[in-house]
């Protein structure tokens, strides 16, 4: 297979973990014979620095070009704490889900039991805890109007019916495919835009008998989440209550470094792991590759490259298996971000199951 990838590594820890990620894609590459080209390119604050906007024409162009887009962490400590700032990394994000109609983020949560122990919740929580979110990515609050004056702003929420029902369709057909349980999380007993939301999962509802929807309100669900978290299958939500509920799903099985997504349109897609910069961690070799080397398998995987994203998988699962494991799941440990990308390499070239412990 041949296939063009373009690859934003961002900022802060994006780099080190995309590294981790590209080590993985040529072991693959070598073991399978398969071309990726890869097409490196800037975006956020490492772009400001350099051009001084977020998201460079060229990166979109290249982006535009590619297979698949796979990006790291966009964000600057400097930026955070200075609302008067014209220009954010965070812009670059947004536009480029924006301008590749990356309307669906898939964020698949998965809980591996030698890491119980490091979840908030009691283990008897965490039996059977297997979701996943479909978050609406280019509409919302995100993107609505947005005022700004001396002592008042407003940012609008505003949703269009065919921006629900595509987003809507892929999470329908995903239950079909899991345990057949849909919950849409909003708050439709207060905004407008929650209520069109439940009226079109509703109508569409129709075409797929087989589904059972749930539907809970956003503050109700963020309590769900840690009193019975195996209640959910396919949860469906809108951008601002997906990142929300995204986060606090993502630490139940013990760290935000586990997390992979997936961005779809009808044309693009793009990869990246769920967690941000971590500024404080930046070329320190600590943070977590596990998400970005997660969330590789599920570009190969939309490759239809089955049997290499099972193989990165089980290389995966052979790491927390063997304690292989960066300080954020294991603080005992001294292995390193690149330690556990040259594990994971070593399994894929040795098939997983007889590649070594390192010490
Ligand atoms: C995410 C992030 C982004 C978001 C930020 C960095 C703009 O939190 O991908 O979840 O809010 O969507
Ligand atoms: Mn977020």
């Amino acid at each position: 297979m041949e296939k063009t990838i373009a690859v934003l590594k961002g900022d802060g820890i994006g780099p080190e973990v995309i590294d981790e990620g590209l080590k993985v894609l040529n072991a693959i590459s070598r073991k399978y014979n398969h071309t990726f080209h890869i097409n490196e390119c800037l975006i956020g604050a490492h772009a400001i620095f350099e051009t001084g906007v977020t998201l460079p024409a060229e990166t979109l162009r290249a982006c535009k070009s590619s297979d698949a887009v796979y990006l790291g962490a966009i964000g600057h400590p400097s930026f955070d704490n200075d609302p008067s700032k014209k220009i954010r990394p965070e812009q670059g994000l947004l536009a480029i889900r924006k301008e590749l109609e990356l309307y669906a983020n898939i964020r698949p949560l998965k809980i591996y039991k030698n890491l119980h122990h490091l979840s908030p919740l009691k283990e008897k929580f965490l039996l059977n805890v297997d979701f996943t979110i479909y978050r609406e990515l280019t509409g919302g609050i995100y993107f609505g109007d947005k005022i700004k004056e001396a002592d008042s702003a407003s940012d609008v929420c505003h949703y269009e019916k065919y921006e629900i029902k595509r987003i809507a369709k892929l999470a329908f057909e995903e239950a079909q495919r899991r345990d057949k349980k849909l919950c849409l999380i909003d708050k439709a007993n207060v905004l407008e835009t929650s209520r069109l939301w439940r009226r079109t999962v509703q109508e569409m509802s129709s075409s797929y008998e087989e589904v059972e929807i749930s539907y809970l309100f956003i503050d109700n669900a963020a309590m769900q989440m840690i009193l019975n978290p195996s209640q959910f299958d396919v949860i469906l939500t809108s951008n601002m209550f997906g990142d929300i509920i995204s986060d606090e799903a993502s630490v139940l099985g013990g760290s935000l470094g586990l997390l992979p997504s997936g961005s779809y349109g009808n044309r693009y897609r793009m990869y990246e792991p769920v967690h941000g910069s971590y500024p404080q961690a930046k070329g320190k070799n600590i943070a977590n590759p596990l998400a970005a080397i997660l969330s590789l398998e599920m570009m190969l995987r939309d490759f239809n490259l089955i049997e290499e994203a099972d193989e990165i998988v089980q290389s995966v699962e052979k790491s927390i298996e063997e304690n292989i494991l960066t300080r954020d799941l294991n603080p005992d440990n001294n292995f390193s971000t690149s330690d556990i990308g040259d594990y994971i390499i070593e399994c894929i070239n040795s098939n997983v199951n007889q590649c070594t412990v390192l010490n």
